[in-house]
């Protein structure tokens, strides 16, 4: 059974979340990866549930052996691996300390490149396999009050963009989608109260799981390195 790996899961109402239901939908067995035990386990009981396989795994995005271990969990049939960790960092910079600006960059790229690079490790002498990045309007644009977090994330892109071209011959697939704009989920209507009365400026969260979808089913004589989704209200 092909298994997928999707680091940086959180409530059910959210981005990583529903990109392990599913694809745990179609047919995929889903290692389902972040911090929180508890909330890894509630997604994948509601999979199993459904019909679907998963599995809970604790592992840190900013540690080598976490991610090493993550992956050797997954075992052979790895075959799509998404890096969704990287939640914003806002923040202006005379104010900043040192180490929160680090901790942006460690858990937005860094993670990204440890996580790159072990399923390169693992897909690269097999000749196949996906790896998948979240991006944000950040990816593309600095903006004032948030140069932590932009900049990470647009590290994060241009390291994707790296392997893509790096292990394109090798038949692997890396690909990034950039969300332009806020998801209608959990993180945004639990943070700002008035969010849910302005849904129609807020990106559905299935849209964006259909474009990493997409991606993945994508033909090796037709692969997109960039997809980029946003509401038809977004100023961009
Ligand atoms: N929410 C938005 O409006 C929005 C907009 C544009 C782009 N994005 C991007 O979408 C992705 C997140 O989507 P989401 O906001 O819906 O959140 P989500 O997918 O529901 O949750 C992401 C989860 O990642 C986990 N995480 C954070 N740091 C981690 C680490 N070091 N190692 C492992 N897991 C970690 C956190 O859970 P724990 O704390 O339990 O580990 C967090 O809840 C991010 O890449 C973000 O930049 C979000």
């Amino acid at each position: 059974m092909k298994t997928a790996i999707v680091i940086g899961v959180g409530p059910d109402r959210g981005l990583g979340a529903q990109l392990c239901r599913r694809f745990a939908a179609d047919g995929l067995k889903v290692i389902v990866a972040g911090r929180t035990s508890s909330t890894l386990e509630a997604v994948a009981n509601a999979i199993e549930k459904s019909g679907g396989q998963a599995v809970p795994f604790v592992a840190d995005a900013t540690k080598e052996s976490d991610i090493a271990a993550l992956f050797d969990a997954a075992g052979s049939d790895l075959d799509l691996a998404i890096y969704n960790a990287g939640n914003n960092t806002p923040g202006r910079i005379i104010e900043m300390e040192a180490d929160y600006f680090e901790n942006a960059w460690r858990v937005v790229c860094f993670g990204g490149f440890l996580f790159g690079r072990e399923a390169m490790r693992r897909m690269v002498p097999k000749k196949t396999g996906m790896l998948l990045f979240t991006g944000a309007s950040a990816s593309l644009r600095g903006r004032s009050g948030f140069g932590a977090f932009n900049s990470a994330k647009a590290s994060l892109r241009t390291l994707a963009q790296a392997m893509a071209k790096e292990y394109a011959p090798d038949g692997i697939h890396v690909a990034h989608v950039v969300v332009d704009g806020a998801i209608a989920g959990d993180k945004i209507m639990n943070r700002f109260p008035d969010a849910a009365s302005r849904q129609d400026s807020l990106i559905s969260i299935e849209g964006i799981v259909d474009a990493f979808a997409f991606l993945y089913r994508q033909p090796e004589r037709a692969w997109s390195f960039e997809l980029d989704v946003r509401t038809s209200k977004e100023k961009w």
